[in-house]
């Protein structure tokens, strides 16, 4: 059994996010228990999106729930096509906290996925829910956001997290 509790999620320099996550094979309550605590856990840290292996399991799914939209859950996801239109928009990531960047990335995306019960759909994304996927599906694959920035934006972003970081242990010390 899954508890919110125990879902910490994992930060930048863990090696866990650096994987390839491996597909998910089967499709049961075990996986439902850990989708409902993957949406716990990203709503408690008000994340709009969440992938598998920020919680240090190494599978294939994510799930998101971008502002007044609807959540979903992508299992085993492959984005089949993008869009020749590109839009900067910026973005965080529970696993880099504290620091945010404009990343460019394709305005519109196709992906094909399974549910939980592993029936296979398609779905077109633009706007605010097609960044959202294209940043959770890069997740699967060993890829933060920072890494998708022009290298000298990545190392002052970098620079910024490390300095908060710091601070933040400080504190916590006294
Ligand atoms: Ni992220």
């Amino acid at each position: 059994m899954y508890h919110t509790d125990m879902l910490e999620i994992v930060t930048i320099g863990e090696e866990v996010l650096r994987e390839k996550a491996k597909p998910i094979k089967s499709f049961g309550s075990e996986l439902r228990i850990l989708v409902d605590a993957m949406f716990e856990s990203m709503e408690m840290d008000n994340g709009i999106g969440l992938a598998a292996p920020q919680i240090a399991v190494p599978k294939r799914m994510f799930v998101v729930h971008p502002p007044d939209d609807e959540a979903r859950v992508f299992i085993n996801p492959e984005i089949i096509e993008t869009s020749q239109e590109v839009v900067s928009y910026e973005e965080g990531c529970l696993s880099v906290p504290g620091v945010f960047s404009e990343v460019v990335r394709p305005a519109g995306i196709t992906i094909q996925a399974q549910d939980l019960e592993g029936k296979a759909f398609v779905l077109k994304a633009q706007g605010m829910l097609a960044r959202v996927i294209q940043h959770e599906n890069d997740h699967l694959n060993g890829i933060l956001f920072v890494d998708r920035l022009p290298e000298e934006r990545r190392e002052q972003v970098m620079k910024i997290y490390e300095k908060k970081q710091k601070n933040k242990r400080r504190k916590k010390t006294v």
